[in-house]
């Protein structure tokens, strides 16, 4: 679809042709995902969170083999030991990477040092006081993430309440995070302020995602109601960082009990491998196609949207829906308003 969104100031800035943005997840969004996003005009992160910089060094060079469009790779500070997040940052560094999408605690000397290399920095938050401290810090674009998002989730608010809170306390652009699968919610998010969306669960929903098919599958049956927020998957992050996820077997027996949950308390037991190492209970990694073990007590990430998704296309497909699907949407709301209802 060729229309106004497509020039939206974030894909000015961007370079992309549509504003849609997959989602930086790790283990989930690798070359084959983020070539297919950025190929078909949205915009993709690579998913590097505690990756090595030799991984992350080839990825990035897998995606530039099929394209020469802009994207960008995905950190977390706070859940990455400081020498591997500085390996980390001089890989990205190195490789001149387009943009870095930085996610939970604010980071100010993270946010610098991007700046100082060029990047793009986008920051997700989930309050519109971690949005003003990433804008001060020198972000460029703000990913507001409500609390029906999939995966760690920062705050408590959901989208349709936190976006235009955080579009009216920050300059730069906005992209809503967190319910957005379709080109109705991208009409919405566009109409509440923000300039784009990031979507998570419909792009671990498609063919190119590195996500195991259990895990594709768990997420085409799910209804909203089945996903909910949980600090019972901490292991490799700090204790009491929340995830939404798909509830299994772990999050049922825990009931009641969900928060306040040490991992680190426990005895470790190995319920999957992951090429060869082993995978812990409690972990926060999340089956991919290379895992093998007890997938369903694995962290099965995915948002309230998953009660909306309910196939496997290809990356591109999914972006010709939602394109298609909001140019519909918007040419019947210019009808309405025109027809006066
Ligand atoms: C499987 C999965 C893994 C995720 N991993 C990461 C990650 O590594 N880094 C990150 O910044 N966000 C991660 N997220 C959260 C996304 O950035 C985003 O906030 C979320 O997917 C948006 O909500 P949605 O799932 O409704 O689209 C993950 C989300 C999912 C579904």
């Amino acid at each position: 679809m060729d229309g106004l969104m497509m020039r939206s100031s974030l894909c000015r800035l961007i370079g992309c042709r549509y504003p849609v943005l997959q989602a930086g997840m790790g283990g989930v969004a690798r070359s084959d995902l983020v070539g297919a996003v950025t190929r078909a005009g949205g915009y993709g992160f690579l998913g590097m969170v505690r990756e090595t910089p030799d991984l992350i060094r080839r990825e990035i060079a897998a995606v530039r083999d099929g394209t020469d469009r802009p994207f960008g790779v995905n950190l977390i500070p706070a859940a990455t030991d400081a020498r591997l997040l500085d390996e980390e940052l001089a890989a990205c560094f190195e490789a001149k990477v387009h943009s870095l999408a930085l996610f939970w605690d604010v980071n100010p000397d993270v946010i610098k040092r991007a700046k100082d290399h060029g990047c793009v920095v986008f920051h997700q938050v989930g309050t519109v006081e971690d949005a003003c401290l990433a804008e001060q810090a020198g972000a460029d674009v703000i990913i507001a993430q409500g609390v029906e998002a999939g995966g760690h989730v920062h705050g408590t608010t959901t989208s349709l309440v936190l976006l235009p809170q955080v579009v009216r306390a920050v300059s730069v652009p906005v992209v809503a995070s967190g319910g957005f699968a379709s080109g109705r919610s991208l009409v919405a998010a566009l109409a509440l302020g923000a300039a784009g969306i990031h979507c998570g669960t419909a792009f671990l929903a498609t063919e190119e995602s590195f996500a195991h098919a259990y895990h594709k599958e768990r997420v085409i049956g799910a209804r909203s109601e089945d996903t909910l927020r949980t600090d019972l998957f901490a292991i490799n992050w700090p204790v009491g960082s929340p995830v939404r996820v798909i509830a299994n077997s772990l999050t049922t027996r825990a009931g009641a009990t969900r928060f306040g949950h040490d991992p680190y308390l426990r005895k470790r037991e190995s319920i999957a491998q992951e090429n060869g190492q082993p995978i812990y209970r409690y972990s926060t990694e999340s089956p991919l196609r290379t895992t093998q073990g007890d997938l369903e007590q694995l962290a099965l990430f995915a948002g309230q949207v998953a009660g909306e998704i309910s196939d496997v296309p290809t990356a591109a497909v999914r972006i010709e829906r939602i394109m298609a699907e909001a140019a519909e949407i918007i040419a019947a709301l210019s009808g309405r308003l025109e027809e006066g209802v």
